[in-house]
């Protein structure tokens, strides 16, 4: 009786102890999983004639939309344009952006300066989420500056039809990458200041 109190005693141990393993492993993998992501971006300027899921779309909407902001004000807007026409007109007016040519859909992150007045920060958070997660789901993308560029962000006040105090940042060509990228090494150690210069 007693042998048996102990042999059952010992099997939940060992059955706490698997869950307790398991649950740390799948930790260590998600965290490396967000390292290697961070690290496999890249700017991808070129893609296929592919369209997106739109499951994969919303994704990157939400991965936006997670992103940390000041006071968490939140006064990111976000305009997907997936009009050939539209993605036409506007490579032919950026030339920083020509590579709005060959992507399939475009997500242009906006800010709401009655929110915040400093937008821009916040959006940028938004807009590093949006290339993180689009390399994670096996997309390309590129930042395209239009912010702080008066003429750029006309360009897009012109196609898009948005209000007075909305500001675009940038816009986001994303696709299928025509070709695989490898990502540029940018450690430098040199950079490294600790407790004083
Ligand atoms: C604020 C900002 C503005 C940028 N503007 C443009 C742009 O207008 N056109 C472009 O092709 N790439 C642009 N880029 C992408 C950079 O050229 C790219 O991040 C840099 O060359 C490093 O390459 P990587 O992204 O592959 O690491 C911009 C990036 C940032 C952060």
């Amino acid at each position: 009786m007693k042998s048996s109190f102990l042999m059952l005693g010992l099997a939940i141990l060992m059955i706490l102890a698997t869950i307790y393993s398991f649950g740390r492993t799948n930790k260590n993998k998600h965290e490396q999983n967000t390292i290697e992501t961070i690290f496999a971006r890249k700017s991808v300027r070129s893609f296929l004639p592919q369209p997106i899921e739109e499951e994969k779309i919303e994704l990157l909407l939400k991965a936006g939309m997670a992103a940390p902001s000041g006071k968490n004000l939140q006064p990111w807007e976000f305009i997907v344009v997936d009009d050939r026409a539209t993605l036409d007109s506007m490579a032919n007016e950026l030339p920083y952006a020509r590579w709005l040519k060959e992507s399939p859909i475009a997500i242009i992150v906006c800010g709401d300066s009655l929110k915040s007045f400093y937008w821009y920060l916040d959006c940028a958070a938004s807009a590093q989420n949006i290339l993180l997660a689009a390399e994670s789901l096996g997309l390309g993308a590129v930042w395209t500056a239009t912010y702080p560029y008066e003429e750029r962000m006309d360009v897009v006040k012109k196609y898009i039809d948005i209000p007075e105090n909305i500001s675009s940042l940038c816009i986001i060509p994303v696709g299928y990458p025509s070709s695989p990228l490898q990502s540029k090494d940018k450690w430098d150690p040199t950079k490294v200041h600790r407790n004083s210069w």
